[in-house]
């Protein structure tokens, strides 16, 4: 049988840039510049980053080229691209659940990630207040941040979440601005979303990077995020490094699979998926070398956990030169990151809305928002209406979780590992060896490489690591 070509909602990327730039935007992300960071402050630095980038080479690297091989041999959302994959390759046409665990995944994921977004527009709303003001009045510059004490800094964030309508408004605003993209289509939505925050992205950061170098205890950064101390690794922190790296990358979460399906025949996917994980890498470490050196600047602490960015940052920020105006760029920064990385996330569960009930893409994208939004509301209410609810209270690993972080936890340390572990499986074992050796455009050696850590090593590593990291007490401490 002959796969089919296009994505059956027709649509494709106007080139491979194109692609890579969406795919690129995909990957970085709040994973990147809030998440990775705080993992890497949590778990001491230098191990956890080491290991991470491991997983990235060995585990993740190949993933991303099995997703997006999948979803262009597919070609269509990610359900029905895994089912025609499995139909081609005579299997049962049951391996579509992958591509359901997927979406499903992704569309949770989607739900808590815009809730995250909106706490990041109310800091470029609070770090811009008074430079916009000024702006438009000619006041000097009166900034946020500036000779605010720590407890004014830290006391923004216990408002923010004491306000179930801001946290609620901010969501919606973000969820919005998501949906409005994916309904404007691939071509004329996510391609020109990302052709545009991507670049001024890379571009900001650098400026924050180069800025904390300068003003920053750099040498300490680097010390922290290279100098491996083996002892700070656990079973925990190598199941939180491998969710890290899947998460990162978007894999398992539906989005690769149907961005795959829009890319062109011509496209050799093997480097294009190379340069994916290499960027989305570089931006995390390059996030890492932004924060912390104006973390040590100030003497903070390193392992605040989720508030880093958001209470720690803004002190550092209060004390040092220009530390306003920079404090503005970083939340614009990471405003553009979490834009082009949703709209992956309400890709996936959209195409398939499209390609299922055939509606049209802005009623699906309306209709799968709408949805994820009153997920979102419910994790914001978990930190002030709900906040004694602890979803997965009967669960050892997940008991002490409000409503976010159990969705994070439930998607990342289960769902994400889970599916990359059955994508391995399938495009390992399953799918029709011929199809998948033409899709990738590798030859000889490299191909033996790369289906031998699809294969072997993926499956044994994921499956370990799931199991060790949902099993505390498996190796005995
Ligand atoms: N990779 C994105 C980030 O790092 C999050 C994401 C996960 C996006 C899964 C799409 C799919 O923020």
């Amino acid at each position: 049988m002959a796969l089919t070509q296009a994505g059956s909602t027709g649509d494709h990327w106007s080139s491979r840039s194109a692609f890579i730039l969406a795919a690129v935007g995909a990957a970085v992300g709040l994973g990147n510049i809030w998440r990775f960071p705080t993992l890497a402050g949590e778990n001491g630095g230098g191990a956890f980053v080491l290991v991470y980038i491991g997983f990235v080479i060995l585990l993740g690297l190949p993933l991303v080229l099995s997703e997006i091989l999948l979803g262009r041999a597919g070609g269509e959302d990610a359900i029905g691209s895994v089912r025609n994959v499995a139909v081609h390759s005579k299997r049962s046409e049951l391996w579509k659940g992958v591509g359901a665990l997927q979406i499903l995944a992704g569309f949770l994921i989607l739900s808590f990630y815009s809730v995250v977004a909106g706490w990041v527009i109310n800091y470029v709303f609070v770090a811009g207040e008074d430079w916009f003001g000024a702006l438009f009045s000619g006041a000097p510059f009166s900034v946020a941040f500036a000779g605010e004490t720590q407890e004014q800094i830290t006391g923004r964030m216990g408002d923010l979440f004491a306000s179930p309508g801001k946290l609620i408004l901010l969501h919606a605003i973000f969820m919005g601005a998501t949906i409005w993209i994916v309904a404007s289509g691939v071509s004329d939505g996510i391609e020109k979303a990302a052709k545009w925050l991507m670049p001024t992205f890379f571009v900001l950061l650098v400026i924050v990077t180069t800025y904390g170098a300068f003003t920053g205890e750099f040498a300490q950064a680097v010390k922290f995020l290279f100098t491996p101390d083996f002892s700070k690794l656990n079973p925990i922190a190598l199941n939180e490094a491998l969710g890290q790296a899947l998460f990162s990358l978007s894999l398992a979460a539906g989005g690769l699979l149907t961005y795959g399906a829009y890319i062109t025949r011509d496209v050799n996917l093997a480097p294009t998926a190379a340069m994916i994980a290499v960027a989305d890498t570089l931006v995390a470490i390059l996030a890492g070398l932004m924060i912390f050196p104006i973390v040590f600047a100030v003497g903070l602490d390193p392992a605040a956990g989720p508030a880093l960015i958001f209470q720690t940052l803004p002190i550092a920020f209060s004390s040092m030169p220009a530390g306003s105006l920079i404090g503005l760029v970083f939340f614009v920064l990471i405003f553009f990151a979490a834009l082009t990385s949703s709209i992956s996330l309400l890709e996936g569960p959209t195409a398939w809305v499209i390609d299922r009930f055939r509606i049209r893409r802005p009623i699906a994208a309306i209709m799968v928002g709408l949805v994820a939004f009153g997920i979102g509301v419910i994790c914001a209410l978990g930190y002030n209406i709900l906040s004694d609810v602890r979803p997965l209270a009967f669960w050892d690993v997940f008991a002490e979780n409000d409503i976010l972080d159990a969705l994070d936890g439930v998607t990342g340390k289960i769902m994400l590992p889970l599916g990359a572990f059955l994508v391995a499986i399938f495009t390992g074992w399953m799918a029709d060896r011929r199809l998948i050796e033409q899709q990738t455009g590798l030859d000889g050696g490299m191909f033996m490489l790369w289906r031998f850590l699809v294969a072997w090593l993926c499956p044994i590593a994921v499956g370990l690591v799931l199991l060790l990291g949902l099993v505390p007490g498996l190796l005995g401490d």
